[in-house]
């Protein structure tokens, strides 16, 4: 039988029971009676930091955890790992995701512990505890710090970030003033709590409640409510159960059947194009395959139900109100597998008996009365993204989802920046964005970059979508006629690396094709010029410390961007 409690992983001295001897003296040092180190343990994973808003009401989360575990009779050990924000995070928050993913890992492993509480929500964070409790396979309850309050601006509601990148349109095409801009800039994120627009912090704490990781409802009680604590109190108990039991683990809940019912629900809630790579990194970690044609075969069944911004209209406390994600799979019951089973060892099947759908509500529609009928995200294929590329139909201009144009190619996200206001810029509102580089080893770290923004003097013409494609990603909180994570990216070698200006590039997402309409007689010689050449715009390769090891082992978009010794079996990329 594996030990429980501070007899857990003891540190290697050679003597064991010197090694508990002298753990044992140094945790008293904390004050700890003999009775409280014999209880199970329960690890607290602290994700507050100053450089985290979205986690500010971490503490407090804390606390009521605590309260949850010694109230069920187990002792809590908080410790902290890493946290990531979205705007604090150089070069981008996808950089640091596998750290994170490593450094909770190891804690998970290396400290005595007999289940976990992790704290998670900034877009990255949930999934690097994804990823790092899937390989642990420590017994593990997820708490999201849950979303913010809505902002309010002149009579409208506004959020983080949806409405950031609407206004700074505004702003940048001469809609509205440099003092508006500022006023709406302390109105935009209100309270602590992650973005409260579907984005990707909503989607995956979305994920983690729908797999059965989190308690129900943990994915939308405002991060500022009672609620909140009651349900970290609850989850603090719950854990202690499973530091008794041994269980679930978390490859006993995240299962299979468990990822197909988060690509439902990453499809009904007009989720992040983000959440998709996530998830493909947490199911690697099991062996679980996604298969781009099955999200997209999801994508033709599966409609778009919850009414939120960027696809709808509403505010993530709204979908709390409304019945959230329980709610929701009342709507999407025959789609969903609802023999699968949370933490608490509960199916979906039994947690929808028990539900109360009495309260009326328009955030979550009827299945008669989708807000998109055709889903929210298509993957593409064609000559430009061999392994695919996704697109988020739900939130674009539907009359650009077919549509033929001219490139305007930009090497990179330094190029783009450069050149995209500029006046001289060869530019019509008919064509083709392009960004180039902005891949997970081109960039390096696959930035948000790809919500390419209207080239300024389109903007102060009126013009608010174009098509854009890149191999980077975008926010889940964007709107646009967006193709991103095309793959492979161009700076290993993939096709949107030939792409000259004033080429015709076709996206047709009815048949989920993109292609580059050059013969292929052309593309050759050009694919002779890029061996010969190299990528022109890619980022210069690192030669030490975590740049060099993400360079070296970090996998395409489709592979979840994980690290490829950090996959079972994946082996060098
Ligand atoms: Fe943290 Fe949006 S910046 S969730």
């Amino acid at each position: 039988m594996t030990a429980q409690g501070m007899k857990r992983g003891l540190t290697s001295y050679g003597d064991a029971e010197f090694s508990l001897f002298l753990r044992k003296a140094f945790v008293k040092a904390m004050g700890l009676s003999d009775d409280a180190l014999a209880r199970p343990i329960v690890g607290i994973a602290n994700t507050f930091s100053d450089y985290n808003a979205c986690h500010g009401n971490v503490p407090k989360l804390v606390e009521a955890i605590k309260r949850g575990v010694m109230l069920a009779g187990g002792l809590p050990m908080e410790f902290p790992t890493i946290s990531i924000h979205e705007s604090f995070a150089y070069p981008t928050s996808m950089f640091l995701r596998n750290l994170m993913a490593m450094d909770t890992e190891e804690m998970l492993r290396a400290q005595p512990m007999d289940s976990v509480v992790l704290i998670g929500g900034c877009d990255k964070t949930i999934p690097a505890q994804m990823m790092a409790a899937a390989s642990a396979d420590v017994p593990a309850v997820f708490v999201p710090v849950g979303p913010m309050l809505v902002g309010h601006h002149r009579g409208e509601t506004l959020g983080a970030c949806t409405d950031c990148r609407r206004l700074w349109s505004d702003f940048r095409g001469g809609r509205i003033t440099a003092d508006e801009i500022d006023a709406v800039n302390g109105r935009l994120a209100p309270t602590a709590g992650t973005c409260m627009v579907m984005g990707t912090a909503s989607t995956m704490a979305c994920i983690v409640e729908i797999m059965g990781l989190a308690l129900p409802h943990s994915a939308s009680i405002p991060a500022t409510h009672a609620d909140r604590l009651r349900s970290a109190e609850a989850s603090g108990r719950q854990a202690v159960a499973m530091a008794e039991s041994g269980g679930p683990k978390p490859s006993e809940v995240m299962t299979r059947a468990a990822f197909r019912n988060a690509l439902v629900v990453l499809q009904a809630i007009g989720g992040s194009t983000n959440g998709l790579i996530h998830l493909t990194a947490a199911a690697g970690r099991l062996g679980i395959p996604i298969d781009l044609d099955e999200v997209d075969a999801l994508g033709r069944e599966v409609p778009v139900l919850v009414d939120l911004k960027p696809s709808g209209r509403h505010y993530m406390e709204h979908f709390h109100w409304a019945g959230g994600v329980p709610r929701l799979v009342h709507e999407l019951a025959d789609l969903l597998d609802l023999d699968a089973r949370d933490v608490c060892g509960t199916s979906l099947r039994e947690r929808l008996a028990q539900l109360d759908t009495r309260d009326a509500q328009d955030v979550i529609r009827p299945r008669s009365d989708p807000i998109n009928a055709g889903g929210s995200m298509a993957v593409l294929r064609g000559n430009l993204a061999p392994r695919g590329a996704i697109i988020k139909q739900s939130a674009a201009t539907p009359r650009l989802l077919q549509h033929t144009g001219r490139a305007v190619v930009f090497d990179s996200v330094d190029d783009m920046a450069a050149r995209i206001d500029s006046p001289d810029l060869d530019v019509g509102a008919d064509d083709v964005l392009v960004l180039r580089n902005a891949g997970p080893v081109g960039a390096p770290g696959m930035p948000e970059a790809g919500y390419l923004p209207i080239p300024k003097k389109l903007a102060t013409q009126g013009v608010k979508d174009m098509v854009r494609l890149s191999d980077a990603r975008m926010s889940g909180t964007a709107f646009g006629a967006i193709v991103l994570h095309m793959t492979p990216e161009a700076a290993l070698g993939g096709p949107l690396a030939l792409v000259r200006d004033g080429d015709s590039v076709r996206l047709d997402v009815a048949g989920r094709r993109l292609d580059l309409l050059v013969d292929d007689a052309e593309l050759a010689r050009r694919r002779q010029d890029f061996e010969a050449n190299g990528a022109r715009g890619a980022a210069p390769v690192p030669t030490r410390g975590y740049a060099a090891l993400f360079h070296r082992s970090v996998l395409q978009a489709d592979e979840g961007c994980d690290f490829d010794f950090l996959v079972p079996g994946r082996g060098s990329r």
